[in-house]
């Protein structure tokens, strides 16, 4: 870490905010005022946060869901415990075949929302991260329309490059509204963009079981 880019850091106003209020991350930001535009978490629901190490949007969405509803965060590097009755921690690789089936058991039920921040070790070779990250993005998107409930939403990090594109016409066809939107608290500089899929349309139950008749 660079002096300059410690000096940065401490000017900047959400990571300070985030200090103070106790956030794990400033990214808490981008998902709380993704939340007070959209509406995509209400309380009462469940949700699945993926790539949720160290656990800004996690706080973010357990506040949001209140006592009665349940955050599942699942991350492949150990996320400290939130002491939340509200929330459940998984340490997986979302490309492990079972995640799917280990969402909806430890929901007991189809999500109302599966949030995405995964992003991979950054290498600096800008292609390599930019389709390394969209891969992890693209299976964000299968998990979801497996897991999703009708009516449904997602939130899905994505590298701007040559592949966004193609992924996000992808995941718009599963979805009544969508649009691609960069919070505030998201860096101008950084290339991440956010995907964002409103009213799911596949029934979850048919989804997995086939239609019923
Ligand atoms: C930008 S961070 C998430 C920050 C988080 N939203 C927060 O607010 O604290 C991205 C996360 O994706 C996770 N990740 C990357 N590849 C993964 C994989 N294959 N399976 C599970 N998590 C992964 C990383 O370990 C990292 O913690």
């Amino acid at each position: 870490m660079t002096g300059t880019w410690l000096a940065k850091r401490r000017k900047d106003q959400y990571y300070r905010l985030a200090r103070i209020r106790g956030y794990r991350s400033r990214s808490a930001y981008k998902l709380q005022q993704t939340i007070r535009t959209y509406g995509i978490v209400k309380p009462g629901q469940k949700v699945v946060d993926l790539g949720a190490q160290p656990g800004g949007w996690l706080q973010i969405a357990r506040e949001t869901v209140g006592p009665e509803g349940l955050v599942l965060g699942i991350d492949i590097k150990e996320i400290q415990p939130l002491h939340s009755p509200n929330v459940k921690l998984l340490k997986m690789d979302v490309y492990a075949e079972d995640v799917p089936d280990r969402i909806i058991a430890e929901l007991g039920g189809p999500a109302n929302t599966v949030l995405s921040d995964l992003a991979p070790s950054i290498i600096g070779a800008w292609d390599v991260d930019h389709a390394r990250q969209v891969d992890l993005a693209r299976r964000a998107l299968e998990i979801a329309e497996k897991v999703l409930d009708h009516h449904g939403n997602v939130l899905i990090k994505l590298f701007e490059g040559p592949e966004r594109k193609k992924l996000q016409d992808d995941a718009a066809l599963f979805f009544e509204r969508s649009r691609l939107l960069k919070p505030k608290a998201s860096r101008p500089e950084a290339s991440e963009i956010y995907f964002l899929g409103l009213g799911f349309k596949a029934r979850w139950h048919q989804s997995r079981m086939g239609p019923t008749g």
